[in-house]
């Protein structure tokens, strides 16, 4: 491919930031707002970083004004967040909680009032409780009629304010942790057929919930949000380049062709077929899943790392060693599927404090891959460097490192642009920090560092970084500051 040297974000292009409710809102009992899956699980001993939760959090359901007057000054265009089911439906289903669309209203109406987009996740892994105690959530499919009921309630409340809706963040994560590493609620190990059920279960709500969307007359831009670890193999034995292609179809393309083109990749579907884990289907659900791919505007990818594959001996690494929850580097441990695929470090590639490999040509990657497989446009609903930052004295915070990485990444999007790809947003996280779902306070992605660490009772009071005034003569230059440098 010819190197063609990117001069240009399009005009329009939604420079972004992203959060998600559960991770920056805290008022995890104020205004009617019903318990979820995580106010229960993080009161579990052992399953958080020093026990940290988002009782609290950072303040954002309180703070959101002097959050989006942060924005603005920066000139943001578009911030994405996520609405907490629990607090427009405290059981899940039911009755609305007014006070729930209320704060999401007056959140919406904020950004508007500073020419910011609202970017609005329907859903990004708080699952009310009462769903969880009722039918086991996920795992059964009472939860689609649930999760379509309450999009169409945002809907059909704020549609004709909200123009960009991702209906499920990060689906292949959140199954991951919750049904094969235990890491997330609900917390079981290793079960292989429930983790392909729920997830048959979720890209049908996620299926049906754009459907309604477009029946309620939605003319806007709908898709889910992506996990996307895009791979490299090894080196060119056959042996490790099946590994990539068992890997892609396994780990990538089983959602990312669901969303785009309404099936499941063939190859495999009869490995979960031979294994016996294949999800049970209803008539009718494969008509559902094609419509709903025909209408869907974007694929959103979050974007932090690439992953290297070779192949795997039966007796070899499985999907559960440790992950780094710590930020001790080289803690993680290597995983894979025994007789398919590992996937080794890349010897090539620098790695954050906790282990995930820094790779801004793995973005370009991506979006050429979705590009040339689906056509679509892309929205990066998310791409950052999770770090430990440190306040200065004088409150300055010299967050070089954020700048480098988020310059680079942005670098290898233009090329990805200039290449073909229609990208319409670009979100980094995090706006400000947040908590770091199992990692704590101290795993900070912000341009905007708030003062708090795992204990609660700080005050959480908002500093710039020097990532806040970068990122800022990004977006007034349109990207053009990052590229001329
Ligand atoms: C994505 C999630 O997986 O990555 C976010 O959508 C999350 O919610 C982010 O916080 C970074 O992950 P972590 O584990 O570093 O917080």
């Amino acid at each position: 491919m010819i190197q063609i040297k990117a001069n240009q974000f399009p005009e329009g292009f939604l420079w972004g930031s992203a959060s998600a409710a559960y991770q920056v809102e805290g008022g995890y009992l104020d205004d009617g707002k019903g318990l979820t899956n995580w106010d229960t699980f993080v009161r579990i001993p052992g399953k958080t970083f020093k026990a940290t939760t988002g009782d609290v959090a950072v303040d954002h359901y309180h703070r959101y004004r002097e959050d989006i007057a942060l924005m603005a000054e920066m000139g943001l265009k578009t911030y994405r967040f996520s609405v907490a089911w629990a607090r427009i439906y405290p059981s899940g289903s039911g009755e609305v909680n007014e006070k729930g669309l209320a704060f999401y209203e007056s959140l919406i109406d904020e950004c508007l009032k500073h020419h910011i987009e609202p970017m609005v996740t329907i859903y990004h892994w708080d699952l009310p409780q009462a769903l969880v105690d009722s039918y086991g959530g996920w795992e059964s499919p009472r939860i689609i009629d649930d999760y379509v009921a309450y999009a169409q309630t945002l809907f059909s409340r704020f549609g004709n304010k909200v123009k960009y809706w991702i209906t499920l963040n990060e689906q292949n994560i959140f199954t991951s942790l919750g049904w094969l590493t235990a890491q997330h609620p609900p917390g079981h190990f290793d079960d292989r057929k429930m983790f392909y059920q729920v997830n048959h279960h979720a890209f049908m709500a996620h299926a049906k919930a754009v459907l309604k969307y477009r029946e309620m007359g939605g003319k806007g831009h709908i898709g889910a949000s992506f996990a996307y670890t895009p791979s490299y193999a090894l080196d060119c034995r056959p042996e490790n380049a099946m590994a990539k292609c068992n890997y892609d179809d396994l780990k990538n393309y089983w959602w990312m062709d669901v969303y785009a083109y309404g099936r499941y990749p063939k190859a495999a579907m009869a490995y979960l077929k031979e294994q016996g884990i294949a999800p049970r289907m209803q008539p009718g659900d494969e008509s559902v899943l094609r419509r709903a791919a025909a209408e869907i505007t974007f694929m959103g990818v979050n974007y932090y790392q690439s992953c290297v594959c070779e192949y795997n001996p039966p007796d070899g690494v499985t999907p559960y060693g440790t992950m780094n929850t710590t930020g001790v580097k080289g803690s993680a441990q290597e995983v894979g599927i025994p007789g398919i695929y590992k996937n080794p470090a890349n010897p090539y590639l620098m790695t954050t404090d906790w282990d995930w490999s820094i790779d801004p040509v793995g973005l370009q990657f991506c979006c050429r891959e979705i590009t040339s497989r689906y056509g679509l446009p892309i929205v990066i609903s998310e791409n950052g460097l999770g770090a430990f930052d440190k306040k200065e004295e004088d409150g300055c915070i010299h967050d070089a490192y954020r700048i480098e990485y988020l310059k680079e990444h942005l670098k290898a999007l233009a090329r990805a642009i200039q290449e073909g790809c229609e990208v319409l947003a670009y979100c980094t996280w995090s706006f400000t920090d947040l908590l770091s779902w199992l990692n704590g306070y101290q795993k900070r992605y912000g341009f905007i560092y708030v003062d708090r660490e795992e204990e609660e009772g700080a005050p959480m009071t908002r500093y710039k970084k020097d990532s806040y005034a970068w990122y800022k003569e990004v977006i007034g230059s349109n990207g053009r500051s990052l590229l001329e440098g």
